[in-house]
C-alpha cells in the first residue's frame, strides 16, 4: 500500500496537515502482521573476473534469478549491502568507518541524504521545527564523499567532535561503486533499508531539499495515518517512463545505450506502457 504524494513543488509549498506534535502519534498496531521470517546476510563472496581480480559491488554480485527470490517473504540468506570479495579484497562497493556503520546498525528511524562529486551546498534541516524525541531517536545521516567533505570545509562546514555538522551525521563513503556521481547517490536513495538493517521507517530526502518538518509527524501523516508502508512523491512534470527516457537523452545525463539497455531491461521485466482505454492490471507507467 503506498501513498502519492500529489504535491506540486512548482506550485509552492504544499499544505500538509501534520498533527500539532508528536506526543500521541500511534502507530498502526496490525502494521506488525507481517509473515515472520529471519534474513541472513552474505557477507562475501568470490566472484572473480576474468582476469582473476574481484569487483566490489555493493550488494553484491547477485543474478536476476537470487534477485528475484529475494522479494518472498521466506526465511532466507541474501546479499545484504555490504558484500566484501575474496581475501584481499575487503572493500563493499561502498565503505564506511565501522563506527558509522555500528551506529547506523542501530538505528530504527532514519533520515538520510547525499552528496556526492562536490555538487551541491549542505542544507540543514530546520532544528526548530524538529521536536526532542526527534532529536534524541532518529538518524539523521548526510552521506558525502571525501571530496565534497573538502568542499564543505573549506566553506565552513566543519563537522563537531562527534562527526556532525547541525543535525546530520557526516557518514564519509570510501570507494564509491560507480564512476558516476548521479548513479553512486542512488545507492543510499534506494537502498536505505540495507545500509539501515534495524530500520522500520526511512525518509530519502534529495539534497536539494531542507528538511523543514519533524520527521515522526511525517511518517504518521503519510504511513501511519493511511496505514502505507511507503510514500513517494509524483514527479512535478513526468509520468513516463517513456518520456523520461526521452528527457534523459535530450539532457545527456547518461550513455544513451546504456539508458537503452536498462529501459530494454524494465520492458522486459514486464513493464508495458500504460493504455487509459486498456484493462490490463499495470501501474500506470505512462499518464
Ligand atoms: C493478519 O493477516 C492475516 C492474513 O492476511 C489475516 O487473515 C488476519 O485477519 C490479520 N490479523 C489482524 C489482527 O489483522
Ligand atoms: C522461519 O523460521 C522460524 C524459526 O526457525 C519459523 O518460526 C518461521 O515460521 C519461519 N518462517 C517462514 C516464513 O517460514
Ligand atoms: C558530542 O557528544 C557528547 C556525548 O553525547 C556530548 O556531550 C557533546 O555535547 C557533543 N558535542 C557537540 C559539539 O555536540
Ligand atoms: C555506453 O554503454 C554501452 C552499453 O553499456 C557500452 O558498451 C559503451 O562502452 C558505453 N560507452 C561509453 C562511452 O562509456
Ligand atoms: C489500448 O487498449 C485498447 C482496449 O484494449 C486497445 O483496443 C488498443 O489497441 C490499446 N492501445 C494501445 C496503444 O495499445
Amino acid at each position: 500500500f503506498s501513498t502519492l504524494i500529489k504535491c506540486n513543488i512548482a506550485d509552492g509549498p504544499c499544505e500538509i496537515e501534520f498533527l500539532p506534535s508528536v506526543d500521541n502519534l500511534v502507530e498502526p498496531a496490525d502494521y506488525n502482521n507481517f509473515t515472520q521470517f529471519l534474513l541472513k546476510y552474505i557477507l562475501t563472496e568470490g566472484h572473480l573476473i576474468g582476469n582473476g581480480i574481484f569487483e566490489p559491488l555493493f550488494a553484491g554480485h547477485q543474478s536476476l534469478q537470487e534477485r528475484e527470490e529475494t522479494y518472498y517473504a521466506k526465511n532466507q540468506s541474501l546479499h545484504c549491502g555490504f558484500v566484501e570479495g575474496p581475501e584481499g579484497y575487503p572493500s563493499s562497493g561502498f565503505d564506511l568507518d565501522e563506527h558509522d556503520r555500528a551506529y547506523m546498525a542501530t538505528c530504527r528511524v532514519v533520515v538520510s541524504s547525499c552528496i556526492f562529486g562536490g555538487s551541491d551546498y549542505l542544507r540543514r534541516p530546520t532544528k526548530s521545527r524538529i521536536g526532542s524525541y526527534s532529536k534524541k531517536n532518529v538518524c539523521f545521516i548526510m552521506f558525502l564523499d571525501e571530496l565534497t567533505l573538502t568542499t564543505l570545509s573549506s566553506e565552513g562546514h566543519i563537522p563537531d567532535e562527534n562527526g556532525s555538522i547541525g543535525l546530520w551525521r557526516i557518514v564519509v563513503v570510501k570507494n564509491l561503486p560507480y564512476k558516476d556521481m548521479r548513479r553512486a547517490g542512488k545507492v543510499p536513495k534506494l537502498l536505505a533499508h540495507r545500509l539501515f538493517p534495524s530500520a522500520l521507517y526511512s525518509i530519502w530526502l534529495d539534497s536539494k531539499l531542507r528538511l523543514h518538518a519533524d520527521p515522526m509527524l511525517i511518517i504518521e501523516y503519510f504511513l501511519w495515518r493511511k496505514k502505507a508502508e511507503y510514500a513517494i512523491s509524483v514527479h512535478y512534470d513526468r509520468t513516463c517512463v517513456w518520456e523520461e527516457v526521452l528527457q534523459n537523452k535530450r539532457l545527456n545525463k547518461y550513455n544513451h545505450t546504456a539508458i537503452d539497455e536498462q529501459f530494454y531491461f524494465y520492458q522486459s521485466d514486464g513493464l508495458v506502457k500504460f493504455n487509459a482505454s486498456g484493462h490490463d492490471p499495470v501501474l500506470p507507467s505512462c499518464k
